[in-house]
């Protein structure tokens, strides 16, 4: 099926929301309606995207600035609006991105103390003013989302090994965006059993890919 527009879904929480199990289940869905999309992870995407996430999410990297993560994040999201999203949306693709410029207001913004409004400009001047059609947010207790995050395998990256305190603050920043864009931002409870989780976003995803056919 090919669609009148391209539609451009971000997924955003904090990490442990859960929010990658619900990703894979929509796009196995996706392709059993054969509906074309392009699922994407920030930061990353491109190879110049890839090699910058490298250096953000390295342990190693312990003296990284504020401000230089800042700038990075940008920097590598960026490239992907230009090389990757803004093509496939000229192509009428459903593009669905883990994580866009949200992620950067509540880390670095809300989370590590960065002006607000300067990175809400910032994140503005990276995607040349593109705004997701939609955003996903999966709101989790930090108390959830630790317990989830103990049984995990993989090793912790840079950004994981935050405190409790801050994890606290992107959360607190993920509402204040939720209530300050109503129309764009939609707050899914996923401190519900996953299946529960998807029958509402799969509902909600579903009302916006239809409203989009009807413009
Ligand atoms: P990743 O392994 O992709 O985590 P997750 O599965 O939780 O999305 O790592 C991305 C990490 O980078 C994650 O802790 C959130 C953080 N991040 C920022 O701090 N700012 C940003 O702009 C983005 C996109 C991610």
């Amino acid at each position: 099926m090919v669609l009148n527009r391209g539609l451009f879904i971000t997924f955003e929480g904090i990490d442990g929301s859960g929010k990658t199990l619900q990703l894979k289940l929509l796009t196995a869905d996706l392709e059993k309606a054969d509906l074309k999309y392009l699922l994407l992870r920030e930061p990353g995407g491109t190879s110049i995207s890839e090699q910058i996430r490298k250096i953000l999410l390295d342990r190693k990297n312990k003296e990284m600035s504020a401000e230089t993560e800042l700038l990075l994040f940008a920097a590598a999201r960026a490239q992907l609006v230009k090389q990757i999203v803004e093509p496939a949306l000229a192509a009428k693709t459903i593009v669905i991105s883990d994580r866009f410029f949200d992620s950067t207001t509540v880390y670095q913004g809300y989370g590590r103390g960065m002006n607000v409004d300067f990175v809400h400009r910032l994140n503005n001047f990276a995607t040349q003013g593109l705004q997701p059609d939609l955003t996903f947010y999966f709101d989790i207790s930090v108390e959830t989302a630790l317990d989830r995050l103990k049984n995990r395998t993989e090793k912790a990256d840079r950004i994981d090994l935050e405190s409790q305190i801050f994890m606290e603050k992107t959360r607190l920043g993920y509402l204040q965006i939720a209530e300050e864009n109503p129309n764009r931002v939609r707050i899914i409870d996923a401190e519900r059993a996953p299946e529960e989780i998807y029958k509402d976003l799969k509902l909600q995803f579903e009302q916006a890919v239809n409203l989009m056919k009807c413009r």
